[in-house]
């Protein structure tokens, strides 16, 4: 099985969501955006700094990223396979993880990158509802919980994402097609590159990706 992994594409491709039911495999799930917000909602220094970058749509500066993810990744619980989701963003932080993966010996598999139009990526995240607990993630119609403005998963309250807002996804978008689609050509190059189509729905993606990873 494919065991060190990279999920990328555009805000709202669905990369949230298929890395939390990908961890059914037994693989860590390491999302930069998460943490960011932990740190937000906890006020360190690190949220504080994060949340003047993210409120507006923009990325986080890659000394600050690069060293959470080099923590992270060294810990114990990665030894049996992790999922990065919303890093590498840059090529900075792309050359970065090459240096780290062969550092602690453990490298990259392959990239999975999910393919969305933007029409639909715009109704994504106009849509998405997140717990504002546990950070599950919802849809008003393509993901409604069980009961309306409360998750399935821990009861927490449903709330709309700061940076979910229009003029926050115009820059996010920029930032995608700027900084992160080159590195598609990147790990093309290396052979590493797999390509989904995220619009067949999140139970067939998931479905589609188990398989190709079980291989
Ligand atoms: P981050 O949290 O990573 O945000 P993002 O990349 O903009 O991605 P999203 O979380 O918006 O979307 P997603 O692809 O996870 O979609 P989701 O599964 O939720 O980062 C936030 C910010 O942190 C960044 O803008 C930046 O400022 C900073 N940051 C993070 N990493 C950084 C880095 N490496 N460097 C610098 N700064 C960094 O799905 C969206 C919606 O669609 C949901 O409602 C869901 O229910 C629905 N949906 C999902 N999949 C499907 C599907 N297959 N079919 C139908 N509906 C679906």
């Amino acid at each position: 099985m494919k065991k060190n992994i990279i999920l990328m594409g555009a805000p709202g491709a669905g990369k949230g969501t298929l890395a939390k039911q990908l961890i059914s495999l037994g693989l860590i799930h390491i999302s930069t955006g998460d943490m960011f917000r932990e740190a937000i909602n906890e006020g360190t220094e690190l949220g504080k700094l994060a949340n003047s970058y993210i409120k507006d749509g923009n990325l986080v500066p890659d000394d600050v990223t690069i060293g959470i993810v080099r923590e992270r990744l060294s810990k114990d619980d990665c030894k049996n396979g992790f999922l990065l989701d919303g890093f590498p963003r840059t090529l900075p932080q792309a050359e970065a993880l090459e240096k780290m993966s062969k550092e602690i010996s453990r490298p990259i598999d392959v990239v999975i990158n999910l393919d969305c139009d933007e029409e639909e990526l715009v109704r994504r995240i106009s849509g998405r509802r997140v717990c504002k607990n546990c950070g599950a993630p919802y849809h008003i119609t393509n993901k409604k919980p069980l009961v309306e403005g409360i998750c399935d998963i821990c009861g927490g309250p449903l709330i709309q994402r700061k940076d979910d807002n229009e003029e926050s996804l115009k820059v996010r978008l920029q930032h995608y097609v700027q900084d992160t689609k080159p590195l598609l050509d990147f790990y093309q190059d290396k052979g590493l590159l797999q390509n989904f189509d995220s619009l067949v729905g999140m139970n067939v993606l998931f479905d589609e990706v188990s398989v190709f990873l079980k291989k």
